[in-house]
Parts: C-alpha cells; sequence; structure tokens
C-alpha cells in the first residue's frame, strides 16, 4: 500500500474523528487496514480534541470482511480481534456508519462499536459459514448480545444478509438513515449520540437480549439438532458451541472459545475447498472474449422445443425478466410445452411463493409458436431439440433463413459437435453452445462451448446471459460431452467396472453419499432415466473401441424398460411412486449374470477403494479435458463439477481435491489399477508432468 493513499485515513472535524477505509474494491480487512485502523483508534483515543469517532468506508462497501486472501498464510498483527477490542474499549463513543456490505468481520467491527447507522442500501451478514469458518473477530459473542441466540444463529448458519429495516428489528443497529449519503448521516448521529450526553455503549456489556436464558437454550438447542441432520460441513456444529458460550461463560471466555474454535475451522480442509470454490465462481467469469467483447442485447429470446430441457430453460429466461417465444413441432407439443412452464409457476403458487396474479404476469411474457417466423425479431435463439443431428441440422437451418442479423444462435445439445452445427450454415460465427442442467431453472451451471469460428462478442453474449439468470457459467471448448458429461463419463464407466468387478451399485452411491455427494451415481441415473444414457450408448457403439472393456449391466436394464423412477424401477425399486429407491435383489442377480457372462469371478472393495478409482478417474479425465484446453484451467473443472454434478462444494471439486490429497498419490493409483486395465487407465500426460516437475493444478489456475 503506497503512502499518498493509505487504506485507512483519518481526519477531525468538529471534534469528530473520521475514520475512512479505502481499500478498493471491497475494503477487505487485509493486514494494512487492520493496521491502519488500530492506529486510528489510538490517535482517536490520544487526542484530547476528539469527543467521538465515526467508522466508513469508502467506495461501494463498509467492509466486506477479512481478506479472504490472507487465510492459510502466516498470520500478521494486529489480528481483527485484537483490533475489534481495541475498538470497543474506546473511551469516546464509536458510531459505525455502514453502507453496502458489512459482512464477516466487517460487521464483527461495527459490532464493536458502540452505535451502528446503516443506510437503504446496507447488507449486514455473518457469512463465515460458507466459507467453512466461523466469525472470528468476536462476532459469534457479540452478535447474540446484540439480537439473542436465535437470530445470531440463524445468521451464523446461513451467512444470509440482512438488510437495514431488518437489521434495526432485530436490534443489530440503531438507526436506519433516511439518504443515501452514508458519511453525511453518520455524521448526524454522532452529533445526536453527543447531543444525548455520549454514553459509551459497549457490546460486551450487553445483557438483554440473552436475559432469557430459558429461551436461549431452546434456540441453540434447536439449532444443535438441526445441524446434526446436515451432513457435511464441520464449521456449524463449532458455531452452536460458540453461542453456548456466549450464553454460559464471560466474554473473555467465549473470545477464547470462539478463537479456539476458529482455528480449528482454519485448519480444516474444508476451509481451503471452500475459499477454493469462492475464488474459482469468480475467476470462471473472466473468459478471454469477455475481455475484448461487448455483449450483444438481449431482451427477446427463442426457445426451440418445450420437452424437459426447453421448458426449464424457458422457466430460466422468464424468470430473469425475458420476452420468449417458445417453438415447437405442432399445436400438441406446444401446449404440453407452455404446460410444464405452467406446472413449475403452479408449484410455486402451491407452497406460496408465488399469486395467481404473479404467474399470470410472468406467463404474459410467453409466446407459443409453430412457424419459425415468430423468431424473426429474436435476439437470442436457444434449441433444446431431439438429440439428433439430422434434427439439430434442420433447426438452424430454419434459423439462419428467419433470424435477423446479430441474432445469437445457441444449441443445448449435450454431446454433439458444435463444429458440425454451425458450418452448415451461413453464420457459424453467431453459432454458440449454452449447455444448461436438468432442471434447467434450477441448476446452476451453465456451460459455454465455444466452436472454432464463433465471434468474441456472441462468447461475452452467453456470459452475459449467464449473469441475467443468475448461472454460474464455465467456458468450454467442443468435444464429446464438453467439459462435464466428458468427465462424467469416465467415471461413470469407471464405478461400472467396480459393479461388474464386485461391488453393488448400493456399495457405490454409498460411497458417493459418504464422500459429499447428495446423491450416487445409480441414483441419478434413477432419477434422470436410465434411457437417456442408453441412447447415447448406442448411439457411440460403432465407434467405441473394440478392445475396450464394455459392462452391459445398464443396457440389461434398459432392455427391461427398467429406466428408473419414471418407470418404477431402475437401479432401485419405486413402489407406488415413491421418490427414494429401494434396494432390488433382481438388479443384483442380473449383476451377478453379467459378471458370470463376462468370466469375472467377484472380489469385494473397501469404501476407501471405491473412493479412490472413482475420484482417480475423474481426476485424470479432467487433467486431459485441462490438457486439450477443453477447459481453461483446472479451477473451470471444478466449478463444472461442484456446480453441474454435486461434487461436495467444500471440497473445492475434483482438482483441488487431487492437490490436497497430493498429486503423486493419485497418479501412483493410477499406475496401480492400469495393472488390470490399462486401456482405461491411461495416465493424462499433463498429470505425469506436473508430478515430475512436483508442480500442483493450482500452479496452473495461477498462470
Ligand atoms: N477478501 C478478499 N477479496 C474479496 C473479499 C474478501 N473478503 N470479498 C470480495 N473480494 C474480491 C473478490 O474476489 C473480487 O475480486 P476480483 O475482482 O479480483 O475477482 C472483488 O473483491 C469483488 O467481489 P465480487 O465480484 O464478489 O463483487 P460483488 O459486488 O458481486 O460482491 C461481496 C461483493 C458481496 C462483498 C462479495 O464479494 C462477498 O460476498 N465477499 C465475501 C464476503 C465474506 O465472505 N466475508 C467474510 C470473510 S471471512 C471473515 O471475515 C472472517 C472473520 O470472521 C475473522
Ligand atoms: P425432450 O425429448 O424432453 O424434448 C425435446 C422436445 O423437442 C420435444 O418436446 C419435441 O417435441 C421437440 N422437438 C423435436 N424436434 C423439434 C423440431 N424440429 N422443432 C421444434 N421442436 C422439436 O428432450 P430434452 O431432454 O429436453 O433434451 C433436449 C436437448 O437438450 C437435447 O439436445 C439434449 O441432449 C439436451 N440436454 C438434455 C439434458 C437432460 O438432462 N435431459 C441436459 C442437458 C442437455
Amino acid at each position: 500500500m503506497d503512502n499518498d493513499h493509505p487504506p485507512v485515513q483519518l481526519t477531525v472535524q468538529n471534534h469528530i474523528a473520521l475514520v475512512v477505509i479505502d481499500n478498493p474494491p471491497v475494503n477487505a480487512l487485509g493486514v494494512a487496514v487492520r493496521r491502519g485502523l488500530q492506529q486510528a483508534i489510538e490517535q482517536a483515543q490520544a487526542d484530547a480534541n476528539v469527543h467521538a469517532v465515526l467508522i466508513v468506508g469508502k467506495g461501494k462497501a463498509f467492509i466486506a470482511g477479512a481478506d479472504i486472501r490472507e487465510f492459510g498464510l502466516p498470520p500478521q498483527a494486529p489480528a481483527l480481534p485484537d483490533v475489534c477490542n481495541a475498538i470497543e474499549a474506546c473511551t469516546k463513543p464509536v458510531v459505525a456508519a455502514i453502507h453496502g456490505p458489512a459482512l464477516g468481520g466487517g460487521l464483527e467491527v461495527a459490532m464493536s462499536a458502540h452505535y451502528r447507522v446503516a443506510t437503504a442500501s446496507a447488507k449486514l451478514g455473518l457469512p463465515e459459514v460458507q466459507l467453512g469458518l466461523l466469525p472470528g473477530a468476536g462476532g459469534t459473542q457479540r452478535a447474540p448480545r446484540l439480537v439473542g441466540a436465535q437470530a445470531a444463529l440463524d445468521m451464523m448458519l446461513s451467512g444470509r444478509h440482512v438488510g437495514a429495516q431488518e437489521a434495526l428489528r432485530m436490534g443489530l443497529i440503531d438507526h436506519v438513515a433516511t439518504s443515501d449519503d452514508v458519511q453525511a448521516e453518520g455524521m448526524a448521529y454522532v452529533r445526536h449520540v453527543l447531543s444525548e450526553g455520549g454514553a459509551v455503549r459497549r457490546t460486551r456489556d450487553q445483557t438483554e437480549a440473552l436475559a432469557d436464558q430459558v429461551k436461549q437454550q431452546v434456540a441453540i438447542d434447536a439449532a444443535r439438532a438441526d445441524v446434526a441432520k446436515k451432513r457435511g460441513l464441520f464449521s456449524p456444529a463449532k458455531i452452536v458451541d460458540c453461542v453456548q458460550a456466549a450464553l454460559d461463560g464471560s466474554f473473555e471466555g467465549g473470545l477464547h472459545t470462539e478463537r479456539a474454535l476458529f482455528e480449528q475451522c482454519l485448519a480444516s480442509p474444508q476451509r481451503a475447498g471452500l475459499i477454493h470454490s469462492f475464488f474459482a465462481e469468480r475467476e470462471v467469469l473472466k473468459a478471454p472474449e469477455t475481455k475484448v467483447a461487448k455483449p450483444r442485447s438481449i431482451k427477446e429470446v427463442g426457445v426451440i422445443g418445450g420437452g424437459t430441457m426447453g421448458a426449464g430453460i424457458a422457466v430460466a429466461m422468464l424468470d430473469a425478466g425475458l420476452q420468449v417465444t417458445m417453438l415447437e413441432r405442432d399445436e400438441t407439443a406446444l401446449a404440453q410445452g407452455i404446460t410444464r412452464v405452467e406446472k413449475v409457476y403452479d408449484g410455486l403458487i402451491a407452497k406460496k411463493r408465488l399469486t395467481a396474479e404473479g404467474k399470470a404476469a410472468i406467463m404474459a411474457r410467453l409466446t407459443g409458436a409453430t412457424d419459425y417466423s415468430a423468431l424473426a425479431q429474436a435476439d437470442l435463439v436457444v434449441e433444446a431439440v431431439f438429440e439428433d443431428m439430422a434434427v439439430k441440422h434442420a433447426v438452424f437451418k430454419q434459423l439462419d433463413a428467419v433470424c435477423k442479423p446479430g441474432a445469437v444462435l445457441a444449441t443445448n445439445t449435450s454431446y454433439l459437435d458444435i463444429n458440425e452445427i454451425a458450418n452448415a450454415i451461413f453464420r457459424p460465427q453467431d453459432v454458440i453452445g449454452l449447455h444448461f442442467f436438468s432442471p434447467a431453472n434450477i441448476m446452476k451451471l451453465l456451460e459455454i462451448v465455444v466452436p472454432a469460428k464463433v465471434s468474441a462478442d456472441v462468447v461475452a453474449t452467453g456470459f452475459e446471459l449467464a449473469r441475467l439468470l443468475k448461472k454460474v457459467p464455465v467456458r468450454a471448448g467442443v468435444c464429446d460431452g464438453f467439459i462435464g458429461n466428458r468427465i462424467l463419463a469416465t467415471y461413470r464407466t469407471a464405478a461400472d467396472h467396480m459393479m461388474e468387478d464386485g461391488a453393488s451399485p448400493y456399495e457405490i452411491d454409498q460411497m458417493a453419499r459418504a464422500f459429499g455427494y447428495p446423491m450416487g451415481p445409480y441414483e441419478v441415473s434413477d432419477l434422470a432415466g436410465g434411457d437417456i444414457g442408453w441412447a447415447t450408448r448406442k448411439r457411440r457403439a460403432a465407434t467405441r473401441d473394440p478392445k475396450a472393456r464394455y459392462v452391459h449391466i445398464a443396457d440389461n436394464l434398459c432392455e427391461r424398460g427398467w429406466f428408473g423412477q419414471k418407470t418404477g424401477r431402475g437401479y432401485y425399486l419405486y413402489p407406488n411412486g415413491a421418490r427414494n429407491g429401494t434396494p432390488d435383489p433382481e438388479v443384483l442377480a442380473i449383476v451377478a449374470e453379467e459378471r458370470a457372462k463376462a468370466g469375472i469371478t467377484p472380489r469385494s472393495f473397501t469404501a476407501e477403494e471405491l473412493q479412490r478409482r472413482y475420484l482417480a478417474a475423474m481426476i485424470n479425465e479432467g487433467a486431459k479435458v485441462v490438457e486439450e484446453g477443453i477447459a481453461l484451467r483446472p479451477l473451470d473443472v471444478d466449478v463444472t463439477l461442484v456446480h453441474g454434478y454435486g461434487f461436495p462444494r467444500w471440497l473445492g471439486g475434483p482438482m483441488k481435491y487431487a492437490d490436497m490429497v497430493g498429486l503423486p498419490q493419485v497418479l501412483g493409483d493410477i499406475h496401480t489399477f492400469a495393472l488390470d486395465d490399462p486401456l482405461f487407465w491411461q495416465p493424462a500426460a499433463l498429470l505425469v508432468r506436473l508430478v515430475e516437475e512436483g508442480r500442483d493444478f493450482e500452479s496452473l489456475n495461477k498462470a
């Protein structure tokens, strides 16, 4: 930080010390800010001319929290808890005037002040849980003293942002400003405090919110029970422990507990995984094309096909406020497509999350059509028709004929060659892949698939669309399955091999859930419908390497019409439309039969071996995807698998996970597995090179 631009500036105006935090972009509490804040408080304390202190943030935030980049590095003094304690200990009244985000350590600074004012733009929160942490600068002790155990636990366990009015009702702040001029409003409040006698009101000494001990204990017990039901995350139970300490003991004792548990969270791999995810989710937005080209305008969109994906995409577009035209093959299919869209909104009405008038207003932006001329004015068209190259060609030919110049023409294909689709029309520069995930109005991932001839502004438009739809975009190159489905195909194959070699599909699903997936691969197959994969396998049969191992179990189930939930049975049984399946002895018999046909003597697998094979297959294919430039960096693979395929976000993604396990171990596993099946287990050249050079995947993210 240079001296001309100190990150914390102190001026004294009419006996009020104005402390301005100026550390763009979000005033994170890096070491220079902590130092500056501490010095400012010391100076204000020592200066007899100062009667009160006002802390404000410059730019778009009060303070967004600790500097996340510093976690995992050696700590540098002063520590944030000490800075907060110094603010609170000040013998002159300290006011925090908040606009924009006051999150994590930012809110902890504000809670250490003696009074809090917020403008309408304020977003107050303790989102540490989303980073695998807990509020570590006194937040777990001060928040309950201000708002009670229940509200404090709600904030800390959800990480949600609270607006100014709600914060006022909760008792988190003292006043909502009437204008947006945060500094002027803060000054006015300081003068008000001084006119009222200038009392120093320390949060640590507040007792009212915790006075009803029985009520607090009920809230803590309920939170503990709720946390126990949710698997996976480490820090929530520690947050509850801290609030218990706030209720039971002294403020100092509570701070001590908080520090010890914060250190444990800091040392956990979940903290590393979640912070990796935080930055990776922001890095994926910076695709090269977005730096050189401006997006085209998108207001009116067309969606071709009203099936599973078309209807979901239409809902996603409508939810973003866009004008949508849905085009189907005929009136009957169109009516079915519109009904699928309506069903989504009827579901929201049933849950009281939407009114009938709200639905009518949304549906007024949806038009149905069976004639392509209805798409003449569309800025963007996404096709989601059958996964068949001939059908896709026919659709794009029509679009080429009717769409206005500059319209973006997108395909939602899962596997087909988008270069071939683009090259068959007269405007390949306008053709892009927008690969949504099912259900398209819910799933966060949007793969933006970039064919060879597409122009940069079309790619930038894909990213802009993701922003409008609140999706997480990942740039992908063209290959069979792009990033996600290509990697999925590989680890699913590894799972099928393990099943044929002796593991049951139920053991494999159990392993995936224990790892942190919401569902195992065979449960997912039953949910999505086994027929989808079956069609893909048939399409690929002609080009499959005859030497590659092929497991017939899935085909055998499909031949019986056992497609999963929709047919009442797949790998599991779903009697009477049940949503949770039960294991099926007949499936196990079919598995045994297929093993016998393949001449395999079944062996047992430990859960650890199942996991190591499953993950090694995923990581190895991920490395190949990076090596071929299909994914820009390992972090793009991570974000894809987390947001489209259920990989636990707290492990960062498969490539981050590989770094944490150590690449030599992953490569060693692959070499071992290759002894039985060298064709399947060919190590990625990139993985081999990184191990030789003693590097990790993260080194490629930085490059
Ligand atoms: N530390 C370091 N960098 C941060 C940061 C932080 N706390 N918060 C945001 N940034 C960076 C982002 O990485 C991004 O950098 P880039 O431009 O190089 O990609 C830049 O600031 C802008 O961030 P966004 O793109 O996310 O901007 P938005 O306007 O969309 O969102 C925000 C702003 C709501 C503040 C959002 O960035 C956010 O939620 N930040 C994290 C807040 C948080 O988790 N705070 C708690 C930290 S942990 C803590 O405080 C521990 C304490 O208890 C001891
Ligand atoms: P679907 O079978 O549910 O729907 C396809 C729809 O397209 C049908 O309603 C059909 O009437 C319509 N259609 C077919 N030809 C048409 C034409 N020439 N003009 C207008 N409409 C036509 O299929 P689904 O699952 O929605 O898949 C659509 C596309 O999305 C495929 O390319 C698929 O690979 C892809 N996809 C599917 C995912 C899934 O999970 N189902 C996930 C991601 C992509």
